[in-house]
Parts: C-alpha cells; sequence; structure tokens
C-alpha cells in the first residue's frame, strides 16, 4: 500500500514550485521589456554618435591637400573604443576610420538607418549630396553584458528564496494544523474500548464535519456494542434462575432413580444443564469484560487480591496444586476494576487447573513490577494454535470439556485496561508445559 503524503510536504514543495516558476516568469518578462528598451537607448545613442562625428568628419576630409586618401584618426592615448566608425565615399572607398575600426566588419553595400551583424550593431547616415557615407558600429557584446547581468541579478535572489519559502510553508502549515494534531493525539491516546465522542473545538471548519461524523458514527457503534453487551448480560441473568431450577429438579430426580440406564440418562442430562450453567456464567463474564468499567477510581493492591484469589481456588478445587510466589512484602497497585482482575485470574487458573497435567503443580507468581505468570504442565501448542488461543471459541487439541471462553474473556479484559498478555508454550525454561504472563505495568490511571 501506498503510505500516506504528508500535507505539511506537499504543500510546501508545491508553493515552493510555484513561487520560483512565478518569480522566472517574471525574470523572463522583466528580460524581455528591459531588452527591448535598452535596445532603443543604445540605438539612439548610436545614431546620435553617428550625426554628431559627420559634420566634423565632413570638415576633415573637405579640407585635406590630398582629398581621397584614407587618413586614421590618432587617438590621444591607446584606449579601448566602444564604438568605432568609418567614413566612405558613394564608391565605398574608405576616407576616414577611427583608429582601431577594421573596414571588414562593417556592411559592405553603404545602409542608412540601423542594421545588425551577428557581434555589431551598426547606424549608416549619408551626407553632402549622398556623396559621404558613414557607419558607426557598436559591439553587441555589451547589451548582451548588461541583460546577462540583470538576469544573473534575478536569478540568485532565488538560492534564498527557495529554502525560506519551502520552510515558511512548512512552519505555517504545521502552525496552522496544530489543533488536528491535538485531534490526532486525543484519538491515539484513548484506549480501545473508549467510545466517548472526540473533542472537535478549533478544529479547522474542512476537518470539523469529518470530526463530527467519526463522533457520531462513534455514539452508532458505542449504542449498538451497549445493546450486543446487555443483551449477553440480560440474557444470561435470565438463564440463571431456570437453569438453577432445572438443576435441583434433576438433582432431586436422581435420588429417586436407582442404577440403571435410567440413571445414566439423567445424569447426561445433569451434565448437560450444568454445561449450560457454566456457558452462562461464562456469557455474563465476557460481557462484563467487553463492557466499560474495567478500571477503578481507586487503586487496588493486586498482589493482596491475587492471594484472596488463589486461596479461593484452592479450596474450590480441593486440590493441593496451586503454588503462589508472592515478591517478599511487595505491594502493587494499580487501577483495574478488583472483579475484572478476578474474573481474569480465575479463568487463567481454571485453564491450568484443567488442561494441565493433573500429577504437576501450577505455578502461579506476581513479580515486583507488575507481571503476573502462570505456568502449569501440558502438552507443548503448536505456535500456530498458539497464536489464536485468545480468540472466541478457539480450542487446541485437549479432552477437557470447556467452550474455548476462558481465553477470550481475559483477553478483553487485558485488553480492555490496556494491559499485555503472552503464551508461552512450551514455558520458559522448559521443554513442555503453558505458561501465561500478562503485564499490568502498563495500565496507567
Ligand atoms: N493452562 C493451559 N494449559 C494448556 N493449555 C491451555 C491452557 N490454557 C488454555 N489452553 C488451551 O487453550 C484453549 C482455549 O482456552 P479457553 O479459551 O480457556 O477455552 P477452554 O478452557 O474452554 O477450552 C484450551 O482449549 C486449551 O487447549
Ligand atoms: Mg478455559
Amino acid at each position: 500500500m501506498k503510505s500516506p503524503k504528508s500535507l505539511q510536504k506537499t504543500l510546501g514543495i508545491g508553493l515552493t514550485l510555484g513561487v520560483v516558476l512565478l518569480w522566472l516568469l517574471a525574470l523572463l518578462s522583466t528580460v524581455y521589456v528591459s531588452q527591448n528598451k535598452l535596445n532603443t537607448l543604445f540605438d539612439s545613442a548610436l545614431a546620435e554618435t553617428a550625426q554628431r562625428i559627420m559634420p566634423l568628419a565632413v570638415v576633415e576630409i573637405l579640407n585635406r591637400e590630398e582629398p581621397g586618401q584614407l587618413q586614421q584618426i590618432m587617438s590621444f592615448e591607446a584606449h579601448d573604443e566602444p564604438l568605432i566608425y568609418l567614413v566612405r565615399d558613394a564608391s565605398g572607398r574608405v576616407l576616414l576610420q577611427s583608429h582601431n575600426a577594421d573596414p571588414l566588419i562593417f556592411n559592405k553595400t553603404l545602409l542608412k538607418g540601423f542594421s545588425s551583424s551577428e557581434n555589431y550593431r551598426f547606424y549608416g547616415a549619408w551626407a553632402v549630396q549622398n556623396t559621404l557615407h558613414i557607419e558607426v558600429a557598436e559591439p553587441l557584446v555589451q547589451r548582451r553584458e548588461a541583460i546577462v547581468q540583470m538576469a544573473a541579478s534575478l536569478v540568485w535572489p532565488l538560492i534564498f528564496l527557495i529554502p525560506l519559502c519551502f520552510i515558511g510553508t512548512w512552519a505555517f502549515v504545521r502552525y496552522s494544523l496544530r489543533h488536528v494534531r491535538v485531534y490526532r493525539k486525543a484519538i491515539e491516546s484513548r484506549g480501545s474500548g473508549d467510545l466517548s465522542p472526540i473533542e472537535t473545538k478549533n478544529l479547522p471548519t474542512e476537518l470539523h464535519t469529518i470530526a463530527i461524523s467519526v463522533n457520531d458514527l462513534l455514539a452508532r457503534l458505542s449504542r449498538a456494542l451497549e445493546s450486543e453487551r446487555s443483551f449477553t448480560a440480560n440474557s444470561a441473568h435470565e438463564l440463571r434462575t431456570p437453569i438453577a431450577t432445572a438443576l435441583a429438579q434433576i438433582q432431586y430426580l436422581q435420588q429417586d432413580v436407582t442404577a440403571g440406564p435410567l440413571k445414566d440418562k439423567v445424569q447426561k442430562v445433569e451434565a448437560t444443564i450444568k454445561g449450560l450453567s457454566g456457558l452462562s456464567e461464562k456469557l455474563m463474564q465476557l460481557a462484563k469484560a467487553e463492557g466499560g468499567g474495567l478500571l477503578a477510581t481507586e487503586q487496588h493492591d493486586l498482589v493482596r487480591l491475587l492471594k484472596l484469589i488463589v486461596d479461593d481456588s484452592q479450596r474450590s478445587y480441593s486440590a493441593d496444586r496451586l503454588r503462589l510466589t508472592l515478591p517478599h512484602d511487595g505491594v502493587f497497585n494499580s487501577a483495574i476494576d478488583p472483579d475484572a482482575f478476578a474474573i481474569l485470574v480465575r479463568n487463567l487458573i481454571d485453564n491450568a487447573i484443567k488442561h494441565g497435567n493433573p500429577n504437576q503443580p501450577v505455578e502461579i507468581s506476581f513479580s515486583i513490577n507488575g507481571v503476573l505468570t502462570i505456568v502449569n504442565a501440558a502438552e507443548v501448542i503448536p505456535a500456530e494454535t498458539l497464536a489464536q488461543l485468545q480468540h472466541r471459541f478457539v480450542r487446541s487439541n485437549t479432552k477437557a470439556q470447556g467452550l474455548g471462553l476462558g481465553l477470550a474473556i481475559a483477553d478483553a479484559i487485558v485488553t480492555g485496561v490496556g494491559a499485555t498478555m503472552r503464551f508461552n508454550s512450551p514455558a520458559t525454561g522448559r521443554s513442555d508445559g503453558f505458561e501465561v504472563s500478562v503485564d499490568f505495568s502498563l495500565i496507567d490511571g
């Protein structure tokens, strides 16, 4: 899947490109306009020069002792002439030329007005009834240099403009999205069971409607889940009394039946009713585990609670298989609801007793940093099954009775309070067995 694009980055790049493009367009049109203006200016200076030189040249030529002789104007000092000129008669004979003028670069034909060659701009004019022709040439290099310098002076600010524009857009978009980030944090930081509406204050209009729809959706989801849960809890609750009555009656009936096929049948019915009773109990637990209220307002010491639950289980299983190791004088306070904690631990102990090797002890320990570990001997469970055990109605290859809901209940509680649960098979440091560990240290509240 393509990873989502950052708005900050896209806008930063897009706007920077836009600004650069606009800048370059402005530069091109500036260069174009300036070039035209410069040409007009340079041209008028060129024409002016030609018209100034002409009368002087005419006087100079007419005053000569030997008219028709070429004469070069001596410079006072060797210097670089930006302008050069050539005075010719109607037949094209050169009569006068500036000191470094090369006749080859001038037009062969005697033209009037402006003309250009590859490297020169010319202005030609006639005088003395079209008998003398002057042509002034100006190298184009100067005009080109002026344009290039101007373009360069407009290009280099881009070096600053590009990073400035990018960083500026980046920072501004980041600033504008600060309420969106708050909104995202509010979603990220809530627990998986929290379906309360999310604060939409200060969100930009574009996102406000989305946030309102999300809240709507959450409300509908919450109502649907709530009705499912209360249906499960209510049905399980309603089933309790008739199941208990049926069980009492069947046990009563059993006393009147003597051994034989009928007794077997009655026993089977009793077992079925007991199974039903277990199912309704588990459904109630599941409804509680998946509902809210898994965190209490005050903290409870889990070490003390665990000790009570294990003592109680020891008695109800009437088997001396549970070995409890607690941190010496340890206290671990947590916000998990004591009932939820009891349901969780009972399901795990129940599994260890039921699925574990009956001749081996079940080791229960609680570390000072809040990790509950329960280990029992059992056949190794394949990794792919192990990863699925916490789903409803998933059971591994086991002979023990069960519904496949115990670990689903445990998982719902663990997720609901923000703790984590891991299964290991074989257990850590053994070649067989099953190990479940729940880390309560991550619960905040
Ligand atoms: N302590 C354990 N030792 C060995 N296997 C276990 C243990 N706990 C759970 N399992 C395996 O995980 C499966 C799912 O457990 P659970 O959801 O409690 O359902 P149930 O106990 O009703 O079978 C069990 O069927 C069993 O195969
Ligand atoms: Mg179980």
